[in-house]
């Protein structure tokens, strides 16, 4: 199988192109195409991950479902075969694909920590907080922290995204809006947490997107996938140091290693390493959602 790295379909209006998906303008709705790119620190790879975007959408869809009594969301169609024949007309889009609410995207980008990992581990060996939140003294690399933290970011259209404080995104997106997002991601995110861990998957750090329609905070995009979250096995997890992952980190650690200075192009992907990143994604789905994926 060779993977989708790009879509073109012709009769369809391009939306936006992003490092991930390829989204189309349907009107009031979008269609949201979920291709087999992958990106690690920001950039995309010449390789793809055959069924990566299947895998994340029908992921994303698990989610949708199950926090729907906590926020509304885009969803308007799954089920390929209630879709159009605009868009059955492709059929290398069946399973990576969704029909969604067009929003007014909110540019911040929603962040919850449930565990010390990643750039929080380096802002909290600095500085004792992440974000301007002060934690506890003497926690350990990976560590569970007492609740759940909202460590918004910026929504960069090119480059990194920045950690901020909380006061700042309230002067991005104002504050009534911002108490909102912050509360309704750490509900989703506790709700979440706990359902992966009885299922063997850690979900350490996650980050959501939300969109307003008619009055409406909407959460959008993708949710809870390991590329928008770290997930850890949860058999292996210890304290004290990095953990083995789901998610993209193996990626990063190999496009590392050629000594690559993360600046494009990337590098591109052996088979071994596709393949194992596959089989990552592929377990975590199946931990999480109780069903094998199928293509
Ligand atoms: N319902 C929605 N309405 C409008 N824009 C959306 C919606 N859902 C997702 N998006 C946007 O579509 C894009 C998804 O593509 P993606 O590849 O994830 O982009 P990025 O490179 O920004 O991560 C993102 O810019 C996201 O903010
Ligand atoms: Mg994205």
């Amino acid at each position: 199988m060779k993977g989708i790295s790009r879509t073109e379909l012709p009769g369809l209006r391009l939306f936006k192109r992003g490092k991930v998906r390829d989204v189309y303008d349907l009107g009031d709705s979008l269609l949201f195409v979920a291709t087999d790119r992958v990106s690690v620190y920001d950039v995309v790879l010449p390789t793809p991950i055959p069924g990566k975007g299947a895998i994340l959408t029908q992921m994303s869809n698990f989610w949708f479902e199950k926090t729907k009594s906590i926020c509304e969301n885009h969803l308007l169609e799954t089920k390929w075969e209630k879709m159009p024949t605009q868009i059955t007309a492709f059929p290398e889009l069946k399973g990576r694909s969704a029909i969604v609410k067009k929003t007014a995207v909110f540019p911040v980008e929603c962040v919850v920590r449930g565990y010390i990992a990643g750039s929080g581990w380096s802002d909290y060996k600095k500085t004792g907080e992440v974000c301007g939140i002060p934690l506890a003294a003497g926690l350990k690399e990976s560590e569970k922290l007492a609740e759940p933290i909202f460590t918004p970011a910026t929504k960069a259209e090119t480059g990194h995204d920045e950690n901020i404080s909380f006061e700042r995104a309230c002067e991005i997106a104002g504050k009534p809006e911002m108490e909102a997002l912050r509360e309704l991601s750490i509900r989703i995110y506790t709700m979440a947490e706990a359902h992966a861990r009885e299922h063997g998957v850690i979900i350490a750090d996650t980050k959501f997107e939300f969109g307003m329609l008619n009055g409406k905070i909407t959460l959008i995009d993708e949710v809870l996938t390991p590329d928008s979250s770290r997930f850890w096995p949860a058999e292996d997890y210890h304290t004290g140091g990095g953990q083995k992952s789901f998610d993209k980190q193996f990626v990063r650690d190999y496009a590392a290693s050629t000594g690559w200075d993360k600046t494009p192009p990337g590098p591109n992907l052996p088979a071994e390493v596709v393949e194992q990143t596959r089989a990552k994604y592929e377990l975590a789905f199946e931990r999480i959602t109780g069903r094998k994926f199928e293509e």
